[in-house]
């Protein structure tokens, strides 16, 4: 973590925890963390849960904020079942991740459809985690940094429209649900060749992107993550689910924040 940068601790609740108990857990995680007053904290419930979270956040004064799963890359019109950048942010979300690993190995999403994605979003003032990693297979083939280039590369363009307003999540596929963290020096390496793809396109956007690392991030393998100088934060899967287990990482940012 660069003190420059405020830490980001983004939780991505999957298809779980989209009803009832949606608002018991956001209110447990605005609660929870409470007093890491220098962590930036966002919940990621299922589209049915986000209005109702993002209100419940907002009455109780909390600086929790919410983020979306996946969005439209349209801005309205005839597609059924699906939801635009603009309605998110008219229910109070701030915050959409795109181009997460499910989205790109389950649902077909492209570089060139994560990249409309963000650029859809960032048009609404709805502020993008767009993500990136490579599969095992890859990472075994030695084609790591390769591909987190081509998948950063196709995005960063939206990024560098407003730079710090968007955020890149690196999110290596073998590590996310398997309880099999990356080590610190690895994530750094594709967190620091990532941070050299934004320099070439400015200072600026190199100083003021926010770069997570996700997969099996837990409180008590957060710190060694998050003291790399590259790595600015977590997007958190199972871990966001438990609100206690979740504001560890919180805290664990905000040691290393103060
Ligand atoms: P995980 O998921 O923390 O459960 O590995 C991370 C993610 O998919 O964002």
């Amino acid at each position: 973590m660069n003190k420059s940068r405020r830490p980001l601790i983004a939780g991505n609740w999957k298809m779980n925890a989209g009803g009832r108990d949606a608002l018991g857990l956001a209110t447990g995680v605005a609660k929870a963390s409470a007093a890491y007053d220098a962590v930036d904290v966002v919940v990621g419930p299922p589209f049915t849960a986000l209005a109702g979270a993002a209100h419940a956040l907002e009455s109780t004064g909390s600086a929790v904020t919410v983020a979306a799963q996946n969005m439209s890359a349209e801005a309205s019109g005839a597609f059924t079942g699906e939801v635009s950048a603009s309605m998110l942010k008219d229910s109070g979300v701030t915050w959409v991740i795109l181009g997460h690993s499910e989205r790109r190995a389950l649902y077909a999403e492209t570089d060139e459809i994560v990249t409309r994605k963000v650029a859809a979003a960032i048009a609404a003032r709805l502020r993008p985690i767009a993500c990136c990693g490579e599969t095992l297979e890859e990472r075994e083939a030695g084609r790591t940094m390769e591909v987190v280039e081509r998948q950063v590369r196709a995005f960063l363009p939206e990024l560098a429209k407003e730079p710090g307003f968007g955020v890149i999540a690196y999110e290596p596929v073998w590590a996310i649900g398997t309880g099999k963290v990356a080590k610190p020096e690895d994530a750094q390496a594709v967190h620091a060749m990532i941070r050299g793809l934004l320099w070439q396109s400015s200072e600026t956007l190199a100083h003021a992107t926010r770069i997570l690392y996700g997969g099996s991030m837990k409180g008590d393998n957060a710190a060694g993550l998050l003291s790399q100088p590259d790595i600015d934060g977590g997007l958190v899967g199972g871990a966001s689910l438990d609100a206690a287990g979740f504001a560890k990482i919180a805290a664990a940012a905000q040691e290393l924040a103060r």
